[in-house]
């Protein structure tokens, strides 16, 4: 049996994906195909964070329903199968089943069972083990809780992965654990709000908080690296960013999503921050960790958004000179507060698009600025890529401070080494390795 699956959204979309191929490969015999024509399972894992991807979904399923091979199943999984439940059967008769994003640990049994839907957001797989594999990568990703308590005014993921729950420290130590044993050299964990760990387990549980957890996980012997996604600027309390500073096995990379930089829209936004206590925290973390890498999340065109207010969000960005800025134009999702709004203060979209035009040109320019102070400093890289060209031959990898370096030789992939920055092509790091 063979098993074709696309993966959309985030970083917990890829882990869930992950997931479910092992229990479909562990229980089920089934084994990966990239060949849609020659699968007997198709799934699609979706994101439904912003309408588009939503949108393309319907016709993404005819594309798969006329290129399929005769009695192929069609599963939906992931966030838009938690919003949309039974309405996805209903508008295309297409698809087999359905699966919700908390869900996951459903996949074996929802395969067998023709036009189910399973999209409880209260179903609780905190303590659930998922199968595994031998062989892990280097890199590897590593769920810490799911869900989220917040209400940001905008966000749709509370109704898609409902309350938050962390998973049990033990579960999580040993999961990693068998990662370092199976070849793991890096860990990035995962949740909504990682710094929140700790609020609520389903079973009983000692107290611990995600310092906590940071502490029990750099024990792990042969645990290099560790990264987090995403932590909430509400919870950057001076001991989590000073355990960040000083535990040498913590990568000096961290998200810490903006949203806007004007107080009044974070207000409506419900963000549960100002723009004075963000920059208080960044400056914080640039004083305990000055060579710190920041990327961050912007949302522009958020109902009410004045011109003024986008200026205030120019501003935080001139301050802070991330690294990274995914940015979007705000989109309505059902369910979401901001939505019930209605056109009330929407923002037209031409006046919204200029705004992401504005920011996205500026934030390359400060990219820009910020490769070129990077040069002739030395990070730890490691090793994720070997790559032919026509023009050139490569090999890859991400220094600490989560920046792509291009070194022109081949090593081992794998390997942590330490290079010097000694070339910066417009925002494009290269480097040669000091010590191996
Ligand atoms: N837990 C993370 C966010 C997860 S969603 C946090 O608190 O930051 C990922 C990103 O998608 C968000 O940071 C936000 O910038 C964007 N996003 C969420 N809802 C959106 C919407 N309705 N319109 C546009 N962007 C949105
Ligand atoms: Fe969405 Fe806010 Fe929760 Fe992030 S913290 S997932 S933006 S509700
Ligand atoms: Fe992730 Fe998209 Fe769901 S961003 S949490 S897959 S809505």
């Amino acid at each position: 049996m063979k098993l074709y699956i696309e993966t959309l959204g985030c970083a917990m979309n890829v882990r869930d994906s992950e997931h479910i191929i092992l229990e479909l490969q562990k229980k089920e015999g089934y084994t990966l195909t990239p060949n849609l024509n020659e699968a007997d399972l198709i799934l699609i894992n979706t994101c439904s964070v912003r309408e588009k991807p939503e949108q393309k979904l319907f016709s993404e399923i005819g594309y798969f329903a006329k290129n399929k091979k005769e009695g192929a199943k069609i599963g939906v999984c992931g966030c838009t199968a938690s919003a949309m439940g039974h309405e996805i059967i209903k508008k295309s008769p297409h698809v087999d089943f359905v699966l919700g994003a908390r869900n996951v640990s459903k996949i074996t049994s929802i395969i067998h069972r023709p036009k189910a839907v399973e999209v409880d957001i209260d179903f609780d797989d905190s303590t659930y083990v998922f199968a595994d594999s031998k062989k892990s990568s280097y890199k590897a990703l590593l769920n810490i809780s799911i869900g989220c308590d917040k209400k940001c005014a905008y966000c749709i993921v509370p109704f898609t992965r409902g309350k938050e729950i962390s998973i049990p420290l033990d579960l999580i130590l040993k999961e990693a654990q068998k990662l370092v044993e199976n070849g793991t050299k890096e860990i990035l964990l995962l949740g909504q709000n990682v710094n929140n760990y700790g609020i609520r387990f389903s079973t009983p549980h000692a107290k611990i908080d995600f310092t906590g957890l940071l502490r029990e996980l750099s024990g792990i012997r042969g645990l290099e690296r560790i990264r987090f996604t995403s932590p909430h600027p509400l919870h950057m309390s001076d001991s989590f960013l000073d355990e960040f500073a000083q535990n040498p096995k913590i990568c000096k990379s961290i998200h810490i999503p903006l949203q806007s930089g004007s107080n009044q829209i974070l207000k409506s936004m419900k963000r549960g921050y100002t723009q004075e206590w963000y920059l208080n925290r960044i400056a914080y973390l640039k004083q305990r960790v000055p060579h710190v890498g920041i990327s961050t999340d912007i949302i522009v065109g958020f109902p009410g958004e004045e011109d003024s207010d986008f200026e205030e969000t120019m501003k935080v960005v001139e301050s802070v000179r991330f690294d990274t800025l995914y940015s979007f134009v705000y989109s309505p999702r059902p369910n979401t507060s901001s939505y019930s709004w209605g056109d009330k203060k929407s923002v037209p979209k031409d006046i919204a698009k200029e705004r992401l035009n504005r920011l996205q040109t500026r934030h390359k320019k400060i990219l820009q600025e910020n490769s070129m102070e990077e040069l002739g400093k030395i990070h730890k890289v490691l090793i994720e890529n070997n790559k032919i060209t026509s023009n050139e031959t490569f090999s890859e990898g991400r220094s600490d401070t989560n920046r792509l370096v291009k070194i022109r030789e081949f090593i081992d992939m794998g390997e942590i080494c330490e290079v010097i920055i000694s070339q910066v092509k417009g925002s494009t790091l290269y480097g040669e390795v000091l010590c191996r």
